[in-house]
């Protein structure tokens, strides 16, 4: 593991400006250089490189991010990666917190390096089990792809952790999901006798297992529990092992099982993650469109995989944009990724990945299969349903075209794509809508851990305080209430001020220090809004002050309403009875309620 520190220390020490120029070429355009995006296709230059802020920003495709960012997005390099290259060329030598060195006693432990040194034992018993060896052996699998996986075996026995962590008692143990708490307290390892597939983020720091019976046995699959360094709906097995290969083809494929990803790495079909036995998100989506133009789900030929493929396509309807190809593959009823690529090889695997449908072609034939066409209800029924899908999606000339082949479904003739909208009763697309513009509302669907939808305030004040980090010391501490909905960032952030993690100048720093965590895709979108609009600096102490007491007058309506909804149903205790008494003077003193 790098530490933090190191991270900040090395975009101290480096010049976002030199970084890039490395790779392409950059103009001097005032305080910032621009260049042609490397990201997308483009004639003028719309990327745009600020040494003051350490960040890049593509105007055209919003591509942006730290020196380190770059490099990834650029060479297709993972993080680790990166950072040993960009260290090595400023001669400054990778520290490493080695997991089973420095392991600091009871709960003091951060969870990684808790996952870290089960992940390093799991990998020592694979070794030592003839066992585990023969199965994955017999699944085609050799020694080099296991290790690449860094895939291992949890022997049999109800507390072999144990022999790794001196004390098992130690809170940690059962809330990064390695051990369980049983009744009466009694604790016990959570996997055992299964063959074990970490699962790393972005960072190569292991937040999770996946642990398979070997031979048959229920469940087939037992899964690290959501945890506060693993949530399912953001992360993707195999991505790190992937990354490079992405790159290279412009192209990801998605599978269902943590066996496809390895078994297609195996065979050289390398640019392979899978979705951890949950339904593609739009925060998937996010990252696998950045990462490349052409993204390939393969789904099972049942309905099960047909209620996958249409999650999948609602998951990115707001994520998807004009230039990105989604695509869907559904392999016939007795293969899997796993089983087609060893029965009839790589090649005829890439050809049918290949030859794959698009999402959208996919949508149009599900309208184009309704039964009631023929009638005039069904053809409202169709245009009713195909409004309220295609109003999430955000890229324009992908739109109009759905809305061209509904309309004509429902036999309408309109003369041009965007009367066809009109048919519908589509509203043009606004700015918000783009494919940048966070909708955490759709991604909460998903995700079992609801992460309540920032409000306008908040993202307001989150630029805010990343443009002027030192207004963090002065937010009034009931607008941070934990728990409080959408604060969590704004919490994270000023913690962040607070406890000099963001010591460093620009948002590179900020990019860094969100990485990998869940408010990564936030931040992200919230410095690429930034990059687009600055705030004048005249008047920040005013829109800061501002924006504060906005937030402060929504957290007392927000409290008001909860209050009311609970004096409905159950009725309120005298405190609380007060307390709403209270509210309301305040909110007669506050202003009235207006939009940020
Ligand atoms: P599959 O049942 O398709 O398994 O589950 P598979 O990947 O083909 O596995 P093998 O080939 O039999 O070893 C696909 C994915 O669904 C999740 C896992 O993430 C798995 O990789 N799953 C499945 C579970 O989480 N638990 C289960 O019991 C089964
Ligand atoms: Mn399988």
């Amino acid at each position: 593991m790098i530490p933090d520190s190191f991270i900040q220390e090395l975009l101290a020490r480096l010049d976002i400006v030199d970084v890039i120029e490395r790779y392409l070429p950059l103009k001097k355009a005032g305080a910032n250089f621009v260049a042609c995006c490397p990201f997308h296709s483009e004639k003028s230059p719309s990327f745009s490189v600020s040494p003051s802020k350490q960040f890049y920003h593509c105007f055209g495709c919003g591509a942006h991010g730290s020196a380190i960012s770059f490099v990834m997005e650029y060479a297709g390099l993972g993080f680790v990666d990166t950072v040993h290259e960009l260290a090595g060329n400023l001669g400054m030598p990778v520290p490493q917190q080695r997991p089973d060195e420095r392991l600091p006693q009871a709960d003091a432990a951060p969870l990684t390096e808790l996952m870290a040194r089960a992940a390093r034992y799991y990998k020592e018993q694979l070794k030592a089990s003839t066992k585990a060896i023969e199965y994955l052996k017999a699944r085609g699998l050799t020694g080099e792809i296991a290790a690449r996986f860094g895939m291992g075996y949890a022997p049999d026995g109800w507390q072999n952790l144990a022999a790794i962590f001196s004390d098992y008692q130690r809170k940690t143990l059962v809330e990064c999901g390695l051990v369980i708490e049983g009744e009466g307290g009694k604790r016990y390892d959570r996997f055992r006798d299964r063959i074990m597939f970490p699962i790393l983020n972005q960072r190569g720091n292991v937040i999770g297992f996946g642990g398979r019976v070997i031979g048959a046995g229920e469940p087939k699959y037992l899964n690290s529990p959501e945890t506060p360094l693993f949530e399912k709906g953001r992360e993707l097995y195999g991505l790190t092992q992937a990354r490079a290969a992405i790159r290279e083809a412009d192209s990801v494929i998605v599978v269902e099982g943590y066996m496809d990803v390895v078994a297609l790495a195996q065979q050289n079909v390398e640019n392979a993650v899978a979705t951890l036995g949950t339904a593609t998100t739009p925060e998937h989506i996010h990252k696998l469109t950045r990462l490349a133009s052409r993204v390939v789900f393969c789904f099972d030929a049942d309905t099960a995989g047909e209620k996958a493929a249409w999650r999948a396509l609602e998951a990115s309807l707001e994520k998807v944009a004009d230039n990105k190809a989604l695509a869907f593959l559904f392999l016939s009823s007795q293969h899997d990724p796993d089983t087609f690529v060893r029965e009839f090889g790589p090649t005829r695997f890439r050809e049918v990945v290949a030859q794959a449908g698009s999402a959208m072609d996919y949508l149009i034939q599900k309208f184009r299969t309704r039964k009631d066409l023929g009638t005039t209800e069904g053809q409202s029924r169709l245009l009713h349903d195909a409004k309220l899908l295609l109003e999430r999606i955000s890229a324009p000339r992908l739109r109009a075209q759905l809305a061209d082949a509904v309309a004509r479904l429902a036999r309408m003739t309109p003369s041009s794509p965007r009367e066809a909208e009109a048919m519908l009763g589509l509203a043009p697309i606004r700015r918000s809508n783009s494919p940048h513009a966070i909708n955490s509302n759709a991604t909460a669907i998903y995700s079992r851990k609801v992460r309540p939808a920032p409000s306008t305030i908040e993202r307001k004040l989150l630029k805010i305080l990343i443009s002027h980090p030192l207004l963090a010391t002065r937010l009034p501490s009931e607008v941070l209430e934990e728990g409080r909905d959408g604060t969590e960032a704004l919490l994270a952030l000023s913690n962040a001020v607070a406890e000099g993690g963001l010591t460093g100048e620009g948002y590179g720093v900020v990019v860094e220090y969100f990485r990998s965590t869940p408010h990564e895709t936030l931040i992200s979108e919230v410095l690429s809004e930034l990059a687009e609009n600055e705030f004048d600096e005249e008047s920040i102490e005013e829109v800061f002050t501002d924006t504060v007491d906005r937030l402060r007058e929504a957290g007392i309506r927000h409290e008001i309403d909860a209050l009311n909804i609970k004096n409905k149903s159950a009725g309120l205790a005298p405190d609380e009875v007060r307390r709403l008494q209270q509210l309301l003077t305040l909110k007669k003193t506050a202003r009235p309620a207006t939009e940020a």
